[in-house]
């Protein structure tokens, strides 16, 4: 077949690991595929830096994603924030090229904006790397586990947080310098709002709870509360109870006599050191998701980072390219329905 003409769109960390995997494996790829990808350009916002560790053509860098949206097969996204990723994606969607993203933040503030884009031009939306970084999560739930029905997702799906929770539990410290710690250890940024008050995990529990429930949450239907007032003394006390204090993105389903609805929260909690959820150590990620007829499922690894990241990107991309290739598409917004989201995360 004819190449795929990938555009890469963002060349930060994640970035750059997409575009020297999708270098390195080209042969495989092409084989997986059936036709080989070729990389048209990667959009970045200034030229002139270094980027000596990216094996391509210094030509394919380009500051004009807009240009290079418009000649690609497959648009690859990794610049996040809402706006101008967002016309973008549109725009690529619009002239026909499937789309893989990483953006969280887009996905759980104006999914369907995107689904109505990717079901009216007929092209793939693709992003398990919103969520969870490497581990296989979106398209168990979405798709290997369509046939079940989900009742419960349970996330540990920050992992700057879990560091951080981790750290206070294994040294007794409290949460200010734990925070300090994991900055000079290059987990928390600067700036750890997005981490510590839990907003990056409340757009992976709207991304989660969308797909599990066939139902559309937004990131302001989320109940949020983030780490910053866990104190040590709270550790050592579920410490004494054999638990340990996690921050959890929990999405259920919730019978009421007016019918289902779906409860999305995220907020630390106590869980027992022996559930599956309290052995999560470090900077992982892991997911816990119960269905009625597969019963209790665990998906671990790691949530962030350039590799892990591209490695969900590039599945996500294997399987559009799979698409062009032989026809079909993945689920669209046709798939949902409109169960009520609780205000506040009620349960
Ligand atoms: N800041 C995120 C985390 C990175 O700590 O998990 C991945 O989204």
């Amino acid at each position: 077949s004819a190449p795929l003409r990938v555009a890469l769109l963002g060349c930060g960390v994640v970035g750059s690991s997409v575009a020297r995997l999708l270098v390195e494996h080209s042969g495989d790829l092409a084989a997986r595929i059936g036709a080989p990808f070729e990389l048209v350009g990667i959009a970045v916002r200034r030229l002139g830096r270094d980027r000596s560790d990216v094996p391509v053509d210094p030509s394919l860098f380009t500051t004009d994603a807009a240009a290079l949206v418009s000649r690609a097969d497959i648009v690859v996204e990794v610049i996040g924030g809402i706006e101008p990723t967002r016309d973008l994606l549109l725009s690529a969607m619009a002239s026909g090229a499937s789309v893989v993203s990483a953006n969280k933040a887009l996905l759980a503030e104006d999914g369907p904006t995107l689904y109505a884009a990717s079901d009216r031009h007929g092209v793939d939306l693709y992003y398990e790397a919103a969520v969870a970084g490497a581990i296989p999560i979106l398209r168990p739930i979405r798709d290997s586990l369509a046939g079940d029905r989900i009742t419960k997702v349970i996330g540990i799906v920050n992992g700057t947080t879990n560091f951080v929770l981790d750290k206070m539990d294994s040294t007794g410290a409290g949460f200010a310098e734990t925070v300090e710690v994991a900055q000079s250890l290059g987990y928390a940024e600067a700036d750890p709002t997005a981490d510590v008050e839990g907003f990056d995990a409340a757009a992976k529990a709207a991304i989660l709870a969308s797909l599990a429930f066939h139902t559309r949450v937004d990131i302001h239907q989320v109940h949020r509360e983030g780490i910053t007032e866990v104190t040590a003394a709270d550790i050592a006390a579920a410490d004494e109870m054999g638990a340990v204090v996690k921050l959890l993105a929990i999405c259920e389903r919730v019978s009421r006599p007016e019918g289902e609805a779906v409860s999305v929260r995220v907020h630390p909690a106590m869980i027992p050191r022996t559930h599956p959820l309290g052995s999560v150590r470090d900077a992982f990620n892991a997911v816990f998701v119960e269905a009625d007829a597969a019963g209790e499922l665990m998906f671990y690894g790691r949530g962030a980072g350039g590799d892990p990241t591209a490695s969900a990107i590039l599945g996500d991309v294997v399987e559009v390219a799979r698409h062009r290739v032989n026809g079909g598409r993945g689920a669209g917004e046709s798939a949902y329905a409109d169960l009520p989201v609780l205000p506040m995360g009620a349960a």
